[in-house]
């Protein structure tokens, strides 16, 4: 599999950015607007490129749509910290991103409170930008939709300038002040013109191919934020991972197989970060409408991994995981003949993970009423038959793997 780096950072800020819901390239905004001010002062392409992967990652630490919200509503908050630290944890535990931790650490940090901090001066002023630009972005973000951008660009300008040597470096402040004056900065933030941007930047990047062992981090990485979305998913995606490995290797997967379906598995909800909060905690069942918006999910999840080079084929094992053997799964009412056993596999999985898990209107189930839903479901020819007669035979197995109270099999 052919992965950069920078196919990395883009496919994780493309995950990132769906907790806006409606409104998804706020990292990219702010990693195109630290650039453009990185260019007024002069700073190098180097430079240059690691406030881009910043400002595209910068919000790593947000899962929750209700949390993005406030984030993107006030202009500085109690709390601001929290997910600063939680986005610093996680790159800091991936040695390939691990560079860009520090940064987003202090990426709310105020730059009169910087002198008393144990931050390199070069890391700060890095780090201030890209709060400068969160903070642009936020106050932009209510005129993208009714093209009024332009209207606010004084208004949002003063805002920046009232808080230099506050919040933000008054050099920065000027370098922004520069940077933004003609109105080509603010068209550039349009939806349309985004994927040129990243396309340009993507020439000048490096190009060396990740491990397999590398992305295997990386999807852990990435399952972590989605997990990280609402208390009772916690784990879901790391359970689903280990229920789909385990049931590989009863289907006689080895090796590099094995490792992509668990890759596969890890990442197979990225596209719940776009979920509003309020319908994953919903009690009740969804309406038509809350249906059709969760149902956008995997879709989601085939259309970021996609991109990733040489993810063709596990896109689609991740992302047909709600797609029934009787056709009338979503989101491409597959046939069964067309569904991978990959992809059944992690349908089972996620099945009986999510069922061996507390949720809002239920609590966990016991391992024998999963197998008796499991059954119902294949009398309906929703899943697969042969997975449902090896989910019987290991069922206790089957179940501490999915609830992460054994290590694995022996197998
Ligand atoms: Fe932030
Ligand atoms: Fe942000
Ligand atoms: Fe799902």
């Amino acid at each position: 599999m052919q992965v950069t780096l920078r196919q990395m950072v883009l496919t994780l800020s493309r995950a990132v950015d769906l907790v806006g819901v409606t409104d998804v390239f706020h990292g990219r905004r702010v990693g195109m607007m630290a650039v453009e001010c990185a260019k007024s002062l002069g700073w190098h392409t180097a430079t240059r490129h690691l406030l881009f992967d910043a400002g595209l990652l910068h919000d790593c630490g947000v899962s929750s749509t209700r949390e993005h919200r406030v984030i993107i509503n006030e202009l500085d908050w109690e709390g601001a910290n929290l997910h600063c630290e939680i986005g610093y944890e996680l790159l800091r535990s991936f040695a390939p991103l691990a560079h860009l931790a520090p940064l987003i650490r202090y990426h709310h940090t105020h730059w009169e409170d910087m002198p008393g901090l144990p931050i390199d001066p070069l890391v700060a002023s890095h780090a201030n930008l890209i709060h400068l630009t969160d903070r642009v972005d936020a106050l932009a973000t209510r005129y993208y939709r009714d093209e009024s951008l332009l209207l606010h660009v004084g208004e949002i300008r003063d805002l920046i300038n009232r808080h230099r040597g506050q919040f933000f470096a008054p050099a920065l402040v000027d370098a922004f002040l520069d940077a933004s004056a003609p109105e080509a900065f603010w068209l550039l933030l349009d939806a349309a013109y985004i994927p040129q941007y990243i396309e340009d930047m993507g020439r000048f990047s490096e190009t060396r191919t990740s491990t397999l062992a590398e992305l295997k981090q990386f999807a852990f990485l990435i399952a972590h934020i989605v997990d990280a979305k609402s208390h009772f998913t916690a784990e879901h995606s790391l359970g689903v991972a280990r229920l789909s490995r385990f049931l590989g290797q009863l289907a006689g997967f080895s090796g590099d197989h094995l490792e992509k379906l668990e890759i596969a598995a890890l990442l197979h909800d990225i596209g719940k970060l776009q979920v509003p909060d309020e319908l994953l905690e919903s009690p009740a069942a969804l309406s038509a409408a809350e249906f059709a918006v969760m149902k956008k999910h995997s879709f989601a999840t085939y259309q970021i991994l996609r991109q990733v080079g040489g993810f063709a084929e596990l896109a689609l094992w991740a992302a047909e995981h709600h797609e029934s053997l009787n056709g009338d799964g979503y989101p491409f009412r597959l046939k069964s003949d067309a569904i991978s056993t990959e992809a059944r596999i992690i349908k089972i999985a996620d099945i009986y993970q999510a069922l061996a898990q507390r949720r809002p209107y239920r609590k966990p189930m016991p391992a024998s009423e999963i197998l008796e839903l499991l059954r119902k479901m294949q009398a309906e020819n929703e899943v697969d038959g042969t997975l449902v007669d090896r989910v019987a035979l290991h069922l206790e197995e089957c179940h501490s793997v999915a609830r992460g109270e054994a290590a694995g099999s022996g197998l």
